[in-house]
């Protein structure tokens, strides 16, 4: 079905191009005609140009009646992937041109700043040359590049195509066609191309421990996984956000031990601990030195763990105050995430340890059961079974990926937690493909781990008294550290307050959940308020910022959201002028940033590019008046076309803030 609508798209597309040509050639030759009339009034000549002129009127009217049969102006409903459909058409060209060669390379890339190399390239011809010659046959890469665009069907996108020193093939794109495409940001939104299959992707993330702070590592896997679930759920795919809190280790056995002889009425009354970490803390105390104590607390992690009533209760009043702190902190982000901890696949543990057991691929290693993901010996083992017959992590996250490739169906799996559990989740994905449950050709499992997050000091990120930093604490400063920034630029006496308090909050979560996903996941990255509230280069004040003036244009020009609606339908965006034209082959690259995204996991390219988005449209309105002011202040020209240009580049900014997790603000 949509193949059949775009195939006919093109045809359309095609027939209207053809037809303005013949149109032009006709206008040409009545005019010859014409002239010859006059001039020489040779008759054999004259006949030849009035045959000629009759066969192209009855292709006309072929022509003419095909594109009767279609909707003259087809609408386009969304952006595509530009890198796709010229990756696509080059790919068949290539295939065609060269079928001796099985894998040649299809290399398209933007063309950097210089507009002289096109807006892409494709730069095959090389590498395909050398693939050539190691079968004998020498061609220049100047001549492959040439039979490559022989071999190219056209595609509205591409308005001129060129070959250009040792064989780049430098790729301009059509204004109409990015017309045409931006203009569905007025008419449907800014929407993604269409998928070609929707995937069940499961992300796991945040998953802090219960009993313990969240930390900032935390932290940051739950803005990292917060933005990898908005990308996919946006993109189309079909979304399931786990949080796998750490909620049945041996330490639940202490805990419950202590609950029990602190409120010993903890059955009728809820216990009112309001600290768990010093609750913890004293807990941790009582059994490093009391053996009695200790011995309880054993005993309760197996009661636990067979879900005797009292025990399951004590463990749940213990998991409720640690859950409400967590909630504050989603709350207080934006994250919504679904809590399905470790201990929600007991049965499931239980179940696979037999299964394992049973295909002899558990090995004894001194009391311990030990799963190798290859050869015994060859990396590291997980741990199935304790030697004293508990269940560990690593159980847990084998039972938690049968559970999700064979119950939730997942395509797609994706963790996210700091780099230093790389070799656990490798080791995992290793095991799983081992003992089957996972199937290379199907499933898909990334770990997104992450560096350290390092103080100002580049040590750890600790408080000045070597504590962890609670994470309400570090939200509470970065309110008022917002609060002082906008202050210190007077917004407070141009803001009401309400607006005030928009404007601090944006800037507050904004510049924390900004800096940390600007940042190449990789790497450890230091976190500063001072830097991530400057209001230069690129940083989500400065961000934030660009997009409260690109929106004043419109409101200076006292057109409300609806007028610009009605705007788009009367006028279209404006493209002429070099540099808008550069900023709308900017925003035409959207579809493509997400994709790579979904291939590389690397978020911060999002955030270059809407820096890029920014620093482009200063460029434009600097070069071109959206409006015109007399001496006294009064408009006197509109230029309706800009306006719409300058909208549509604030509504794919508004979506690239909405993946990120920034809530941008009308007046900052
Ligand atoms: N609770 C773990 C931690 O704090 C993270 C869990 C990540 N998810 C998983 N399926 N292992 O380190």
């Amino acid at each position: 079905m949509n193949n059949s609508v775009s195939d006919i798209e093109k045809q359309t597309h095609c027939a209207e191009l053809q037809l303005k040509l013949l149109k032009r050639d006709i206008e040409e030759l009545q005019q010859g005609i014409n002239e010859k009339i006059v001039i020489s009034k040779c008759d054999d000549e004259l006949l030849k140009l009035q045959t000629e002129n009759s066969k192209l009127k009855h292709r006309l009217k072929i022509l003419q009646r095909a594109i009767e049969k279609y909707p003259s102006n087809v609408q386009y409903t969304e952006m595509e992937s530009i890198q796709g459909i010229l990756t696509n058409s080059f790919s068949k060209a290539i295939e065609e041109a060269f079928p001796d060669l099985t894998e040649a390379p299809v290399v398209i890339s933007l063309s950097g700043n210089n507009v002289k190399f096109g807006d892409y390239q494709c730069n095959s011809a090389m590498p395909i040359s050398n693939l050539l010659k190691q079968i004998g046959k020498k061609i220049s890469p100047r001549d492959v590049a040439n039979d490559i665009l022989k071999h190219l069907s056209p595609h509205e996108c591409i308005e001129k195509l060129e070959v250009a020193g040792p064989g780049f093939i430098n790729i301009y794109l059509n204004r109409q066609y990015g017309l045409s495409r931006l203009s569905t940001i007025f008419s449907h939104g800014v929407k993604p191309p269409k998928l070609e299959k929707a995937l069940r992707v499961i992300v796991d993330f945040s998953s802090p421990n219960i009993a313990k702070e969240m930390h900032v590592g935390h932290l940051r896997s739950t803005i990292i996984g917060e933005s990898i679930s908005r990308l996919f759920e946006y993109l189309g795919h079909d979304v399931l956000r786990l949080n796998h809190v750490g909620d049945w280790g041996t330490q639940f056995g202490m805990l419950i031990a202590h609950l029990k002889d602190r409120f010993p009425d903890y059955l009728e009354k809820s216990p009112p601990i309001e600290d768990l970490q010093t609750f913890y803390k004293e807990a941790k105390v009582h059994f490093d030195n009391d053996p009695e104590f200790k011995k309880r607390a054993y005993a309760s992690v197996v009661k636990l763990q067979s879900f005797e009533e009292d025990h399951v209760k004590a463990w749940k009043m213990i998991c409720d105050v640690s859950r409400k702190e967590f909630q504050k902190i989603y709350d207080r982000l934006g994250i919504t995430v679904v809590e399905r901890g470790e201990s929600f696949y007991q049965k499931h543990m239980e179940e696979i340890v037999k299964k394992l057991s049973e295909e002899e691929y558990l090995i004894e290693d001194e009391g311990r059961k030990i799963l190798w993901g290859e050869e015994p010996g060859v990396g590291i083992p997980m741990t199935i079974v304790k030697s004293d017959g508990g269940f560990t992590y690593d159980t847990s996250d084998i039972a938690a990926m049968k559970h999700r490739i064979q119950d939730e169906k997942a395509d797609w799996i994706i963790y996210v937690t700091d780099a230093g559990q790389a070799t656990h989740f490798q080791t995992l994905f290793k095991c799983s493909k081992k003992i089957g449950i996972v199937d290379p050709e199907k499933h898909r499992l990334d770990h997104v781990g992450f560096g350290v997050v390092l103080g100002e000091d580049k040590k750890k990120f600790k408080t000045r008294s070597g504590d962890t930093v609670r994470l309400v604490d570090l939200l509470d400063e970065g309110l008022r550290r917002a609060l002082d920034k906008l202050k210190e630029k007077d917004r407070h006496t141009v803001l009401t307050v309400d607006e005030l308090e928009k404007a601090q909050t944006s800037v507050a979560y904004g510049c924390i959940k900004y800096s940390d996903l600007s940042h190449n996941h990789n790497h450890e990255y230091v976190f500063s308020f001072d830097k991530m509230l400057e209001d230069k280069g690129n940083t989500a004040v400065y961000l934030l910022y660009a997009y409260t003036r690109i929106k004043s244009i419109a409101r200076n020009a006292n057109f409300s959201p609806e007028d610009i609606k009605e705007l788009s339908k009367k006028y279209s965006i404006s493209l002429e002028h070099e540099k808008e034209w550069k900023l709308g082959k900017v925003l035409l690259r959207f579809p493509d940033v997400l994709f790579k995204i979904t291939k590389d996991l690397y978020l911060h390219c999002l955030c270059e590019y809407v820096y890029e988005i920014a620093t482009t449209f200063t460029e434009f309105y600097d070069a071109c008046y959206c409006i015109e002011k007399d001496s006294s202040g009064d408009i006197v020209k509109i230029n309706h076309g800009r306006i719409l240009l300058s909208e549509a580049t604030a509504l794919v900014m508004e979506r690239c803030f909405n993946i990120l997790g920034l809530n941008p603000v009308e007046k900052m």
